[in-house]
């Protein structure tokens, strides 16, 4: 049976993923399913060249009231747009709101009129910045930047839709997702893409305060097959999960390994701490597990992966 999925940040590092996953009907041994997908986004950090071929694209704004019609027949709703940069939300509260509270809310409402099944939306591992209980387990929700703050607000949504018109979510807590089509355009680009590119340029790596931030890190593959388990899976509905591996490095760790995976060492500058980021995230996944997840990749193959995926892009000539 084909089902209609529709995926919002579908031009986004793990919406397109996502989409590109359920293209191919999906590669767990779980699914045999075939799936229709209705893409979304703004392009406001996306490219149109994430997105695979076989996704029904509609370069639209989440707030716009255009993307309600899209809504119909659809089974199940990733929502995945958002602003998401930290500094970026830091430095403009007003954007970080609009879209990642004013644009969910019309997300949640274009799901409520055409009566969708169920939405699957993205929260982070933000939402847990205030909290030094580790691994930290999904009770825990201590938000302190704008980002998480405008995180924790979707979830209140979410449970009011819930609330007053029965609908069912799945909220993922997504760590530190790296992999392929991980963004490297941004001004402060995330650690891993930052670090390759800076040394297969031969320039030195940039590390924002003193390197001993801790990470949950967790491949993109790893995360697309908890979707598939959403789609198909009831103890997914109404409930929340952390996705991470369970395990952390440092900045300066990464650095060490990425360093000796390309055979290539240049002494990182260091720069001021960026606002907004915490000292450590580690993820407690016995929630996931329980259903039978577990994340499989390990960080020099998901790292080699990336590798790979940011020379590609260097020989397109899409790094300058
Ligand atoms: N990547 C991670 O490590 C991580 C960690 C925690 C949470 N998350 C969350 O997961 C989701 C996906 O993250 P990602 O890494 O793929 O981010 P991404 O920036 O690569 O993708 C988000 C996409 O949303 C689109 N978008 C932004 N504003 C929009 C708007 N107003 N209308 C339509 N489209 C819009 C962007 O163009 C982009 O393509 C986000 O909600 C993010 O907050 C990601």
């Amino acid at each position: 049976m084909e089902k209609k999925i529709l995926i919002t940040g579908v031009a986004g590092f793990i919406g397109s993923n996502l989409a590109l996953y359920l293209a191919h009907g999906g590669r767990s041994e779980e699914s045999r399913e075939h799936f229709e997908v209705i893409g979304i986004d703004n392009l406001s950090y996306g490219l149109r060249d994430n997105v695979p071929p076989q996704v029904n694209f509609h370069e639209l704004d989440i707030r716009s009231e255009e993307i309600f019609d899209l809504f119909h027949g659809v089974d199940t709703v990733f929502h995945l747009a958002a602003k998401n940069c930290i500094s970026d939300c830091q430095l403009d509260p007003v954007e970080t709101a609009d879209v990642n509270v004013t644009g969910t809310v019309n997300v949640f409402e274009a799901a409520r009129r055409a009566k969708i099944r169920k939405i699957v939306y993205a929260e982070s591992s933000a939402l847990y910045e205030g909290s030094r209980l580790f691994p930290t387990p999904e009770e825990e929700n201590k938000p302190e930047s704008f980002y998480a703050v405008s995180k924790l607000s979707s979830r209140s949504f979410a449970q009011a839709y819930r609330r007053y018109y029965g609908m069912t979510f799945t909220a993922l807590r997504y760590f530190c997702v790296y992999g392929p089509v991980q963004d490297y355009r941004r001004t402060i680009p995330p650690v891993m893409s930052a670090f390759i590119i800076k040394l297969l340029k031969g320039e030195p790596p940039i590390i924002y305060g003193t390197g001993t931030k801790r990470r949950d890190f967790v491949y993109v593959d790893d995360v697309t097959e908890f979707h598939l388990k959403c789609l198909i899976d009831p103890r997914t509905d109404n409930k929340t999960f952390n996705l991470g591996s369970g395990t952390n490095h440092s900045v300066l760790e990464i650095y060490e390994i990425i360093s000796a995976l390309l055979g290539k060492r240049i002494e990182p500058l260091l720069r001021p701490d960026l606002p907004g980021e915490a000292e450590a995230t580690l993820a407690d996944i016995s929630e996931a597990r329980k259903l039978g997840w577990a994340p499989k990749t390990d960080l020099k193959s998901g790292l080699l992966k990336a590798i790979e995926y940011i020379k590609g892009e260097m020989e397109k000539g899409r790094i300058p």
